[in-house]
């Protein structure tokens, strides 16, 4: 496909958001078509799922269904929304894609990467990102960051699972990097939004 797909990867609170803001800006300037999004939602079915999963009311929901439940989601808001837009030769900005739930369900909830990357498989049929972006961020500062902020942020069921989970998702994306170096690159996140944004851009630019 013409278009370029980016996608950001972190712990809760690594500063995803306002990092991607400021790319989409920059690749703006310099006259790239770019269209930003999230997941898991992004497209109206893919945010109902979405309040499904993050639903703090939702205790009981068993780890495999959870994962299941982002696979659909990613899947409809893939066919719907990305695809559609890479054939266009937009530059597709994705806030998380299949590399949070390889790092979340797989390694943090225990399921194990390869059982949830099978399952995403037949969500993605193939389609992987060109690059992807993981910001590095100790995972207490971000939990810091997203209480100091919980009037501007939905604070869901994962937010409120204990440090030690986001421990775990962090070394998870610590073992995805090591396990995909040439698709996922770390970027060090504990620094001014121009800095990380400038490094990202830096990692664009070298696919386009
Ligand atoms: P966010 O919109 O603040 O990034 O919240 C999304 C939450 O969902 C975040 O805690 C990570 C989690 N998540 C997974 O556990 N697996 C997934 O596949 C995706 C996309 C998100």
């Amino acid at each position: 496909m013409p278009g370029k797909f980016i996608t950001f990867e972190g712990t809760d609170g690594s500063g995803k958001t306002s990092i991607i803001k400021e790319v989409e800006r920059y690749l703006k300037v310099q006259g790239y078509k770019v269209v930003t999004t999230r997941e898991p939602g992004g497209v109206s079915i893919s945010e109902q799922v979405r309040n499904v999963i993050h639903d703090v009311q939702n205790t009981e929901m068993d780890p495999v269904c959870e994962a299941l439940l982002y696979a659909a989601s990613r899947r409809q808001h893939l066919v719907q929304k990305v695809i559609p837009l890479l054939k266009e030769d937009t530059i597709v900005i994705c806030d998380r894609y299949v590399d949070s739930s390889l790092a979340y369900q797989g390694y943090a909830r225990g399921i194990g990467i390869e059982k949830v990357k099978e399952i995403n498989e037949f969500a993605i049929d193939g389609i992987y990102p060109d690059l992807t972006i993981f910001l590095d961020v100790d995972p207490k500062v971000g939990i810091e960051r997203i209480m100091t902020h919980q009037l501007s942020h939905e604070v869901n069921r994962m937010d409120k699972e204990s440090i030690n989970f986001h421990e775990k998702t962090h070394e998870g994306y610590l073992e995805l990097v090591k396990m995909y170096p040439d698709r996922i690159k770390k970027v060090n996140g504990e620094r001014s939004i121009k800095e990380v944004a400038f490094d990202c851009f830096q990692l664009i630019k070298e696919i386009l």
